[in-house]
């Protein structure tokens, strides 16, 4: 309850221009006989012969108001001129509602405020979708529509809702630092570049002609300097910039959780992080989870889910079938074996029925078009126990090779097994995509356990970039490499790993962090593994390699993606949906049309000139 709420009783006649007493979600049958005062926006009107009602909202919730000609003529004469959205007040007395006009639904369904004294506060030119607390879902509006008039579609009370949750998972946020220990620390959101891995977004300076900031695409050096300064525990909610391609779950600006311990190991920031994971669900969602979570090594994921972010709430595990086919003679297998790839299978199972046109289809649009893999090679087993039928004429592949397959994978009569072959680590993701799209047919997440937390640790350090020619670094370039790694630096840097690791949450990845090179002479050597010469080292991250030289701590941590966080917790389907003003796919945000042309006499003082390709 709010403080202006605590001023009742409101006397009879009150005036509706004086502060609410009460807001559209709080009347209780204890107001009874009470004159108050809500003020809302008029989610419904409905005229039943010359009674009008109106069901008032707010953030808190509707109350239904009726006005009668009996309790005040100018009222219902004025209430005549509402419509949905305007902005009223209204003075009048709560009582209970007669039988046939209770709504169990509401909370506030009991209840409705005989109006004595009505204002508009503000009209509303007819909405172009429907805002309604009662809107129907065929009524969804398209969402670019949606996201033009952002105003009206956050003052949906689905949408509110999310946001309430959003909110609390900040102030849980806030408490569990707090209590271990973390201070939070504002870092600058015009900054030296970082290496994320995507590109920056800049900002030109005025005063150095020529010169620019970034916007943090994380605040990754500036919490391990402040390590360096002895902060021991630093977490800080922070919006991060990236110009990368967009998806459903990437916004060009989001929000991270970030936090940096001293003296850290995985263990350390791992446990620390799963803490925080059960306060949110219980505080927010009141659902205990069970810590620690699962732990899978990148190379196993890879190996058993076909990816690194495993969804965990269902099995259908891979199946490397190499030796099962080793010699086979059939030439694509052959291939693959000898370009040192794999041989990967997978059982649906039910699925031995499946009829040739869904093969086929499985096979072009999903298989083909979809995943991008060769082709899709497959065994039914027909459930009424016949011979298994395999997609591949016996002539060209031996039925004992099918056979050790069939055994190796433990599928039975009624089950299909599915298999693609390649170069690794191509055809794992290959399969781990049609793993996923095989648990929606069979439709397996629908009595899944709804949270399956798992780490995934131990990711390569670095990976290769084919078209520059270059290691780059999986993590970020300041990942320490694993301890019993260390001489594979030189030798074979590719199988070196690093101490990284993310957190994953039903197939996304929901945090990443690492335990970082403290000592100034690894990092140079990862600088030139990086192909970062000395000189460009020291002009990026001079101040970093300077710090570390001034007694660095160990140091580890992660940074959480909150809005990922929120889009799990809430059940929203996309980042947009949980995030305030969003950006489209096309990094446009529509309500206030953003990114927009700039006065040329703006460009001139920061001595830029436009140079758009004809
Ligand atoms: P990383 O790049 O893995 O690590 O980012 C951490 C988490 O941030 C979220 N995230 C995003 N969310 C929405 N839109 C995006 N474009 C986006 N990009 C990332 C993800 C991801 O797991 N400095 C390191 C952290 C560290 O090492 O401590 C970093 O930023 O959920």
């Amino acid at each position: 309850m709010t403080a202006e709420q605590k001023q009742r009783p409101t006397p009879a006649g009150a005036d509706p221009h004086d502060l609410r007493t009460h807001t559209c979600g709080s009347l209780t049958p204890n107001e009874i006989g009470q004159t108050v005062i809500l003020k809302g926006w008029v989610d419904t009107r409905r005229d039943l012969g010359g009674v009008i009602f109106v069901d008032l909202r707010d953030r808190y919730g509707l109350t239904q108001i009726v006005f009668s000609p009996q309790d005040d003529a100018p009222s219902h004469k004025a209430a005549d001129r509402l419509r949905s959205e305007y902005v009223i007040s209204i003075a009048g007395r709560v009582q209970q509602r007669s039988e046939e006009t209770i709504n169990d639904k509401l909370p506030t369904g009991r209840l409705e405020v005989r109006v004595h004294s009505l204002a508009i506060l503000s009209a509303a030119a007819p909405p172009p979708f429907v805002v309604s607390a009662h809107a129907q879902k065929n009524q969804a509006a398209s969402e670019d529509l949606r996201l033009r008039y952002r105003y009206l579609d956050l003052r949906r009370p689905e949408t509110q809702h999310r946001f309430l949750l959003r909110h609390r998972v900040y102030q849980v946020i806030h408490r569990y630092f707090d209590r271990h220990d973390f201070i939070e620390v504002e870092t600058p959101m015009l900054m030296k570049s970082t290496p994320e891995g995507a590109r920056d977004y800049l900002v030109p300076s005025r005063i150095h002609p020529g010169q620019f900031y970034a916007l943090p695409q994380s605040p990754q050096t500036y919490k391990q300097i402040l390590m360096v300064a002895g902060l021991d525990r630093y977490v800080q909610i922070v919006k991060c910039f990236r110009d990368e391609d967009l998806r459903a779950d990437r916004q060009p600006e989001f929000t991270q959780v970030d936090v940096e311990i001293s003296f850290a190991t995985e263990a350390l920031v791992q446990s620390l992080t799963e803490g925080l994971m059960c306060a949110l669900w219980q505080e927010v969602l009141d659902i205990p989870l069970q810590a620690p979570f699962t732990r899978l090594t990148h190379n196993e994921a890879l190996r058993r889910y076909g990816s690194d972010k495993p969804d965990l709430r269902f099995g259908l595990e891979l199946i490397n079938l190499n030796a099962c086919f080793a010699g086979s003679g059939f030439r694509v297998f052959d291939a693959a074996l000898e370009g040192g790839g794999a041989i990967v299978g997978l059982v649906a199972p039910g699925m031995g029925d499946r009829g040739r046109g869904y093969m086929d289809r499985l096979d072009k649009t999903v298989v083909r078009k979809r995943i991008g893999a060769a082709g899709l090679i497959y065994v039914r087993f027909p459930s009424s126990g016949e011979k298994p039928l395999s997609s591949v004429k016996e002539h060209v592949l031996a039925r004992r090779y099918v056979d050790k397959a069939i055994r190796q994978s433990g599928a039975r009569a009624g089950d299909l097994l599915l298999i693609l072959c390649g170069t690794t680590p191509r055809v794992y993701k290959q399969m781990g995509t049609l793993r996923l799209h095989m648990g929606n047919e069979l439709d397996l997440l629908k009595n899944a356990p709804s949270w399956a937390f798992a780490w995934v640790t131990e990711f390569p350090l670095l990976e290769w970039d084919a078209r520059e020619k270059r290691y780059s670094a999986m993590h970020h370039p300041f990942t320490s490499p694993h301890p019993g790694d260390v001489q594979m630096l030189s030798d074979n840097p590719e199988q070196a790993r690093a101490r990284a690791y993310d957190l994953v949450l039903n197939g996304n990845e929901i945090g990443g962090g690492s335990i970082r090179i403290h000592d100034v002479q690894v990092q140079q050597q990862i600088f030139t593994l990086l192909g970062i010469s000395e000189h460009e080292a020291q002009e990026q991250f001079g101040f970093l390699l300077d710090a570390l030289r001034f007694g660095a701590p160990p140091h580890g941590g992660i940074a959480l993606g909150l809005d990922r966080i929120v889009m799990l917790i809430t059940g929203a389907e996309s980042l947009r949906d949980v995030i305030a003003f969003p950006k489209t796919q096309s990094a446009q945000e529509l309500m206030s049309s953003t990114p927009s042309i700039i006065d040329p006499s703006k460009l001139d003082e920061l001595h830029i000139s436009i140079n758009l390709p004809a």
